[in-house]
């Protein structure tokens, strides 16, 4: 059996047709069922349902041989204890600094609110930058508005949500994409079934 881990929100969206496209599609609709473990149209497969955040936990431990997960979580997961072979190009986003709009910038030290800690941290100190980071759970866009933070470090696609809170993006840390991630110990033991969909994958993506 081969158990792949993936979060219920965007990144499923994207990740079912590929998912489709191999064979596996869940016989239990995971926006209407409230089972964690879904089996599906193919006998050696099921899938859980997690928290985006914590995918690489999941696959790190072997709880899931394989799994989708962003490139920020895994960023901010910081393990060096899972194969990364695959950029799936899905759920993409940036990660950026933002302030609010014509703010300007600070020249000492600065208060950054983010989930990102880790990454934020890492950023600004490349950079020289002292900054104490604020570990938000959401609403991050909230935190320079009611003056909690000067920055956020925060995902970034159409823009929207920075807008409609008079903040703007400032810097791009990194380009985000989901990646496949897959555990160590089951890539040697489960080789020949996680290379076959690891093809069929590719072979997706390249007629794309
Ligand atoms: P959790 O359920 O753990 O709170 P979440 O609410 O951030 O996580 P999603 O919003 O589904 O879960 O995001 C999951 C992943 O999708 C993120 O880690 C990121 O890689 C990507 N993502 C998040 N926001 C966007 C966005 N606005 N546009 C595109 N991709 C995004
Ligand atoms: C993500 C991210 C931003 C927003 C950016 O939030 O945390 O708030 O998307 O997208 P935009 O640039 O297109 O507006 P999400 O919608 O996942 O909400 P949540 O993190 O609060 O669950």
């Amino acid at each position: 059996m081969l158990t792949i881990a993936v979060s219920k929100g965007r990144i499923y969206e994207d990740a079912l047709p590929l998912l489709e496209e191999a064979g596996i599609t869940p016989i239990d609709d995971p926006k209407k069922s409230r089972k964690l473990i879904l089996k599906t149209t193919r006998d050696d497969v099921e899938l859980v349902i997690i928290r985006a955040t914590d995918v690489p936990t999941f696959v790190e431990y072997g709880a899931a041989d394989m799994g989708i997960a962003g490139k920020d979580v895994l960023l901010e997961h910081g393990s060096d204890n899972l194969y990364e072979p695959l950029d799936l190009g899905i759920a993409g986003c940036r990660l950026m600094t933002a302030a609010p709009v014509d703010a300007p910038e600070i020249s000492g030290r600065v208060r950054v609110a983010t989930k990102y800690v880790k990454t934020a941290q890492r950023y600004f100190a490349d950079r020289g930058i002292q900054a104490d980071i604020i570990k938000l759970y959401g609403s991050m866009e909230l935190a320079p508005l009611v003056g909690l933070a000067d920055y956020i470090v925060d995902l970034v696609d159409t823009g929207n949500t920075l807008k409609a809170n008079g903040l703007e993006p400032r810097d791009l840390i990194i380009n985000i994409t989901s990646r496949l991630v897959i555990n160590k110990a089951a890539m040697k033991m489960k080789h020949q079934a996680i290379q076959a969909l690891l093809d069929q994958f590719e072979t997706t993506l390249a007629n794309r």
